[in-house]
């Protein structure tokens, strides 16, 4: 578990909870003044010990948004379960996938109700004291998906960009060079990464954010001004899987 903190704001990355035969995969707490939002909670195998841990952060019921930022297995697998344990939080999800979200449910629910569409150009959320901003980063790699730029602590939750898989005899959970890390972005960006169309348009998005870490939902933080920028000028040369 990795803590960021500045006064009442704090960003809680939690790292181990995946088992074997499963892709690794971080989930994440957002806190501010006693409000909480949890972004991209994980598959159900994740759901009692996440449930238990994040609640020494922030009680379940002061869970403002359950954020998912696309629509894949790793991220939005236990929206059932996290629906009902957190039970005032409002569900913010792309709006290209909002009919598809019933399906991980045993009931109907009321997309009007605690279903929030996230607009195709973002959207700003207050969080306690602080405003969040969900910007796009469609294609990157999911066609409808958002990253999350908290201002109040300078960071990037880059959803499955700049994602690291790590082979079995390696773990760590902040990178300290990017040079050493980058073998582990690499096949991930070329595979399911389609095109640098998509990531010179998240650029354009991004460019001008202060960001003092990357947070991905795979793999290593990336943290510090150097490394950061490096990460940035390396995505924006890389070749996805359309690209030859
Ligand atoms: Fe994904
Ligand atoms: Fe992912």
């Amino acid at each position: 578990m990795i803590i960021f903190e500045r006064g009442e704001h704090k960003a809680v990355v939690f790292r181990g909870y995946t088992p074997p035969g499963h892709v690794q995969a971080n989930q994440f707490l957002i806190v501010d003044s006693g409000q909480g939002l949890l972004a991209d909670p994980g598959g159900r195998v994740v759901f009692n010990k996440l449930i238990a841990e994040m609640s020494k952060f922030v009680p379940p019921p002061r869970v403002k948004y359950l954020f998912f930022s696309h629509q894949d297995p790793d991220i939005l697998g236990a929206a059932a379960v996290w629906y009902t344990g957190l039970e005032n939080a409002k569900i913010l999800l792309p709006d290209v996938w909002l009919r598809f979200l019933p399906h991980s449910f045993h009931h109907s629910i009321d997309l009007e109700g605690r279903v929030l569409g996230i607009p195709e150009e973002g959207l700003n959320v207050k969080l306690g004291e602080c405003e969040l901003q969900l910007i796009p980063a469609h294609f990157l790699h999911s066609p409808g998906n958002f990253q999350i730029y908290d201002p109040c602590l300078k960071l990037l939750y880059s959803g499955d960009l700049f994602a690291s898989l790590f082979p079995s005899n390696v773990d760590y959970d902040v990178a300290e060079s990017f040079e050493s890390h980058v073998r582990y972005m690499e096949f991930f960006h070329r595979r399911y990464i389609p095109s640098q169309r998509a990531v010179q348009r998240w650029l354009q998005k991004v460019k001008d954010l202060e960001i003092e870490a990357v947070v991905p939902q795979h793999g290593a933080i990336i943290k510090g001004e150097e490394n950061v920028k490096k990460s940035i000028n390396w995505v924006s040369g890389i070749k996805g899987y359309l690209d030859d």
